[in-house]
């Protein structure tokens, strides 16, 4: 499997300033090979970005999306929506849309369903937050979460899902989890994912880790034998540094 590499813009850059940020990514990362490179950008510019990444290889994610195919659900963008921008990937359940958007793992798993229904390959997004390390919960919460997000699902659908362990307390923090200490929570995801699948329809499932990533800290977790990419937030703003964590160096 190739290691993936997403760039999660959340509320930031409008139309002129992400077209910017998407030229020159552009640039910088056309000699980036055996990676597969994703970028999130707000909703209002998927559209405009499609077309300026055509035929760059860098493919285009939303950052969230609503259960329901249409109807009166004001405010709310659906997979099919996000499909005719040209997204291929869809975040789901960011730890924000947790605790500022009240998302539970229910409406995770309601979401999950949706993205697959529509095409759209889910990055589904797990962690603890800073009590819940301390308490001694963090495997806990990961295992109820990553259970709960994947509930009812065929195995046959795990080819298509990526799992993104950004534990909360390093988001946004400049605090990254030690890379032993990332690659323990990605062993135990690994290990549940066989237990709720046969081996073989999990075998290529993605575990990337966000929090905090920055072109001096990728090397190393990207040298983890569980990791399998970035979800990266702050740094992927700054083209120099998302690309530079794209190209990371194999150590
Ligand atoms: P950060 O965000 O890289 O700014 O910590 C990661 C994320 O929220 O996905």
């Amino acid at each position: 499997m190739l290691p993936l590499i997403a760039g999660n813009w959340k509320m930031n850059m409008d139309i002129d300033q992400g077209a910017a940020l998407v030229f020159r990514l552009r640039d910088l990362l056309r000699n980036v090979q055996a990676v597969e490179i994703v970028i999130a950008p707000p909703f209002t510019s998927l559209h405009h970005l499609n077309h300026l990444l055509a035929d760059s290889g860098i493919k285009l994610a939303g950052q969230d999306l609503f259960w329901e195919k249409s109807g009166a659900y004001t405010g709310e963008i659906s997979g099919e929506m996000l499909k005719s921008t040209g997204c291929k990937y869809v975040i789901v359940g960011h730890s924000e849309r947790r605790q500022l958007f009240g998302e539970t793992d229910e409406t995770v798993r309601r979401k999950v369903v949706a993205a697959l229904r529509h095409g759209l390959k889910p990055i589904v997004c797990v962690g603890e937050t800073l009590d819940e390390r301390e308490a001694g919960k963090t495997l806990s919460r990961v295992r109820t979460q990553v259970s709960g997000a994947l509930s009812g699902l065929a195995g046959s659908a795990m080819k298509e899902v990526t799992i993104a362990y950004e534990p909360v307390w390093a988001i946004g923090t400049g605090k990254t989890a030690k890379s032993q200490e990332a690659e323990e929570v990605h062993n135990f995801i690994r290990e549940l994912l066989h237990e709720l699948f046969d081996r073989e329809s999990v075998r290529n499932v993605r575990i990337i880790y966000g929090g905090s990533v920055k072109p001096d800290n990728i090397d190393e977790l990207m040298a983890q034998p569980n990791i399998d990419g970035a979800l990266v937030g702050g740094a992927s703003l700054k083209a120099e540094d998302f690309a530079r964590i794209a190209g990371f160096q194999r150590l």
